[in-house]
């Protein structure tokens, strides 16, 4: 008799099925594995599902938000405010282009960067201002475009971890005519294995981008022209395949997210000294990219790590705050600057997430857990 086999964990898990499976054989099959109709007709149905005209694809999200900072025109001798709980491609994005990292500490609930703690970070030499949506949490976009009205800046959002959030409007996170980076990484809402976009409020900026993501080269590609410096950012045709399939199911994949993240709310909530991530706030929903709990001050979350671990359950220490990477020291920057930010850090821990787990695999994790936090 067949033994009853113990479900392996994994922190995430992309959602792949025979349609992507059928055009990624498509793109093989019809040996344009690049700038083919396939990055064209994922750029469309992204579009057309946000709601929004102009669409680019990249190769990564990081790459989505370095031409953006490009498109921005930020460049040497600027800087632009942020959170520091973020994963770090939201700086250094910065970096590249030599722009100024100006950090200001989270609010505690939502680990987002509130506008009014943005506006008192504002600089002299401040030209923008980058929300971010941490955990899929909306930032406050109708805030930030107040700020940045009043203020004469710019915004350039970044929304890697957010497909399908909800601001608080009501309108979907990227489509409100914010520059918006996305970020298709195997363990985001949906995935191209690799990729992003980066959302354009125009014509003009998206042919900008466009024409980075690829050397330089005008956009029909008649000449080998380039028209200024530009970099290799293009998304292949097989990962626009898979981004295809999985927009046809976008829906589908973030109501079944949001479904196990309400098993792991319900069964955690009564765990004292656990704080859980909350849904939404006021008409602002969560798109759910991770599940991260938080332990409480004193509680060794690293210890609750390996317990989990010892259980046979994944978790990770989620996130770092990245104002205390090496890169940042030039600018001042070190332990004890925000102590929300860090204390988030040092607390919080990313759960087994997606949307294959049942709720079995939920009361097994939380079982898990509870017997963690108690050792
Ligand atoms: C907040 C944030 N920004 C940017 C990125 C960069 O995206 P990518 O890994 O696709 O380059 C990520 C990726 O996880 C992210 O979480």
């Amino acid at each position: 008799m067949a033994e009853e086999m113990e479900t392996a964990f994994e922190l995430a898990r992309p959602e792949i099925g025979p349609e992507e499976e059928r055009l990624v054989l498509e793109v093989l099959r019809s040996g344009q594995l690049s700038l083919g109709p396939m990055l064209s007709r994922f750029e469309e149905c992204f579009a057309d599902w946000l709601g929004v005209e102009h669409v680019v694809a990249t190769s990564s999200g990081t790459a989505a938000l370095h031409l953006g900072v490009r498109a921005m025109g930020w460049g040497e001798g600027d800087s632009v405010v942020l959170s520091p709980f973020t994963f770090v491609a939201s700086a250094n994005a910065l970096l590249y282009e030599g722009v100024r990292p100006r950090f200001a500490d989270v609010d505690p609930v939502t680990l987002n960067l509130q506008p009014e703690t943005a506006e008192g970070a504002i600089g002299p030499d401040t030209v923008g201002l980058m929300p971010i949506d941490i955990f899929g949490f909306p930032s406050d976009a109708t805030g930030f475009e107040e700020v940045a009205g009043r203020r004469g800046l710019e915004l350039l959002e970044d929304a890697a971890q957010a497909i399908g959030a909800i601001d608080a409007d009501g309108s979907k996170v990227g489509s409100r005519g914010i520059p918006t980076g996305f970020a298709f990484y195997a363990n985001k809402q949906i995935t191209t294995g690799e990729g992003g976009v980066l959302v354009c409020p125009d014509e003009e900026m998206a042919s900008r981008v466009r024409s980075e993501r690829n050397q330089g080269r005008a956009p029909d590609m008649s000449r080998m022209d380039h028209t200024g410096i530009g970099f290799n950012y293009r998304m292949s045709d097989i990962a626009a395949a898979i981004g295809v399939a999985q927009m046809e199911r976008i829906d589908e994949l973030l109501t079944r997210r949001a479904e196990v993240a309400a098993l792991y709310s319900d069964r955690l909530g009564g765990i004292e000294g656990l704080t859980l991530p909350q849904a939404g706030e006021g008409r602002a929903r969560r798109s759910w990219f991770v599940y991260t709990v938080m332990v409480s001050d004193g509680v060794d979350r690293d210890a609750v790590i390996a317990g989990l671990n010892s259980s046979g359950i994944p978790s990770k220490a989620y996130l770092p705050s990245a104002h205390l990477f090496p890169q940042f020291e030039e600018f001042g920057y070190g332990p004890g600057d925000f102590p929300v930010a860090e204390s988030a850090s040092a607390r919080s821990l990313a759960l087994p997430f997606h949307a294959g787990l049942t709720e079995g695999d939920i009361d097994r994790i939380a079982d898990a857990l509870e017997d963690a936090l108690d050792a």
